[in-house]
């Protein structure tokens, strides 16, 4: 039987404004499920000049899902990549991610909870003056790994993402795809377990676009559990995984992988 990981409130027929807050399991961070690699439980985000980035959303994504996130622009997809990487603060609501409640984390807490995290961008954040390999080595050697160890990484991440040959180009002499490819092999040199993707083929031609959830179809295939951000529905039909559709800072719909006709 299917078994669809995400619980999902649709907004209320009435209003835009802001649900009050309801009663909160203050138990969840505690009690979460092992193969839970995400839980949002009623998270509400009112940015400091009042503007709703998400209204009250509750879901689940296990450990080794693929899940794609769409709706229109303003609808909240970035605001919520944002609460899991702990850029923003919940206003409301627990944000849960591989059993740490992100309630108040700062300083090392949180900079350790990001280094298990893989982050990809639309606009590929690469540095200009480095070369593929050193953009891909800066985030380890960051992270303490030693040089033995940043080698015996550096040739897999760039392998995945079919870049071995590129290694020694700096960022002006690749494609917006291979730059994106690079971002890739950036995010997940040091084998996170969950991938975000804000929009990674907002920039690519179809092509490259389709190249690019290849690559994230295939780390999820190893196990890492991937969240994308997409406007490209002709690429979510294609690529066929879980889609939840946000309106308006709420859970508008959710749609599982169709397994018949997975084509992975
Ligand atoms: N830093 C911020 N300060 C104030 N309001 C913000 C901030 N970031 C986002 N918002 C607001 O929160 C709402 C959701 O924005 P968000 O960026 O999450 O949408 P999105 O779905 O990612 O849109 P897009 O498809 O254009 O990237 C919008 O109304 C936006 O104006
Ligand atoms: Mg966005």
């Amino acid at each position: 039987m299917l078994k669809l990981p995400l619980k999902f409130r649709k907004p209320p027929e009435t209003s835009n404004s802001i649900e009050p807050p309801q009663t909160l399991d203050k138990t969840v961070g505690k009690t979460v499920d092992k193969s839970v690699m995400v839980r949002m439980e009623n998270v509400q985000k009112v940015y400091t000049n009042g503007a709703a980035g998400l209204n009250g959303i509750s879901f689940d994504l296990l450990k080794g899902d693929f899940l794609f996130i769409t709706g229109h622009s303003g609808s909240g997809k970035s605001t919520l990549l944002k609460l899991l990487y702990g850029a923003e603060q919940a206003t409301y609501g627990d944000v849960i991610v591989n059993g740490i409640n992100l309630a108040g984390l700062k300083g090392d807490n949180l900079a350790m909870l990001r280094r298990r995290i893989g982050i990809v961008f639309q606009d590929y954040k690469l540095v200009s003056s480095r070369t593929v390999s050193e953009n891909v080595a800066f985030v380890l050697r960051a992270q303490g790994f030693s040089r033995q160890e940043i080698q015996r990484r550096l040739l897999p991440a760039l392998k995945m993402v079919g870049l071995t040959d590129k290694a020694n180009c700096f960022p002006n002499e690749l494609s917006g795809g291979e730059q994106q490819r690079v971002s890739i092999a950036r995010a997940i040199v040091n084998t996170p377990p969950l991938l975000l993707a804000d929009e990674p083929t907002g920039n690519l031609d179809p092509e490259n676009a389709w190249q690019v959830i290849k690559i994230l179809k295939k780390l999820n295939s190893f196990g890492v559990t991937i969240l994308v951000t997409t406007h490209d529905e002709q690429l979510v039909r294609a690529a066929n995984h879980s889609v939840m559709q946000l309106r308006d800072g709420y859970v508008y719909s959710v749609k599982p992988k169709d397994r018949e006709s997975a084509i992975d």
